[in-house]
């Protein structure tokens, strides 16, 4: 690849809204985390450019904040899908098979766990139990919750995200 056509693909990020998340914090003792979250907030992620303006700015090494990034499952280095689908993974779920569910996510979407689609819509996340046992198997769509899935009813929600914007 040329390097004008690379240039072209790489995106350009916009470190306006960066830039305000560490101007709040900068004055702060241990201001990485809140700058870390705050990042996050706003880009859905952590940008690797914003790395290395919170190092520049806060006068760390970026490899302490990659450290950071790596140790907190709280964290996201690539971009994430609009819709977050929770297949819950539990014993109870599993039991009253979650497979079958995560299997009809693949299907649909093309995605399993921690795997993003194209045009950024969903991402697939398999967790652990999300406290909802008795209404196994259950996932999370965001906020929502959707409980006694069969795969019929698991598409329906598949469809119905999808017709959302
Ligand atoms: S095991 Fe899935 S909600 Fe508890």
């Amino acid at each position: 690849m040329t390097e004008t056509a690379q240039q072209e693909t790489v995106e350009e990020i916009d470190l306006t809204a960066a830039n305000r998340v560490i101007d709040k914090y900068i004055d702060m003792h241990g201001s990485l985390m809140p700058v870390l979250q705050g990042i996050q907030e706003e880009y859905g992620y952590i940008p690797e450019e914003t790395v290395h303006l919170t190092a520049e700015r806060l006068n760390v090494y970026a490899s302490q904040i990659y450290g950071v990034l790596t140790f907190y499952a709280q964290f996201h280095l690539e971009p994430r899908g609009k819709y977050i689908v929770r297949v819950c993974m539990g014993t109870a779920c599993h039991v009253k098979g979650a497979g079958r569910i995560a299997e009809t996510l693949r299907e649909r979407l093309g995605i399993i766990h921690a795997e993003t689609t194209e045009d950024l819509k969903f991402t697939a996340e398999y967790v652990a139990c999300i406290g909802a046992c008795g209404m196994a198997p259950v996932i999370m769509v965001n906020d929502g919750t959707y409980g006694s899935l069969t795969v019929q009813k698991m598409g329906d929600v598949i469809k119905k995200y999808q017709a959302m914007d």
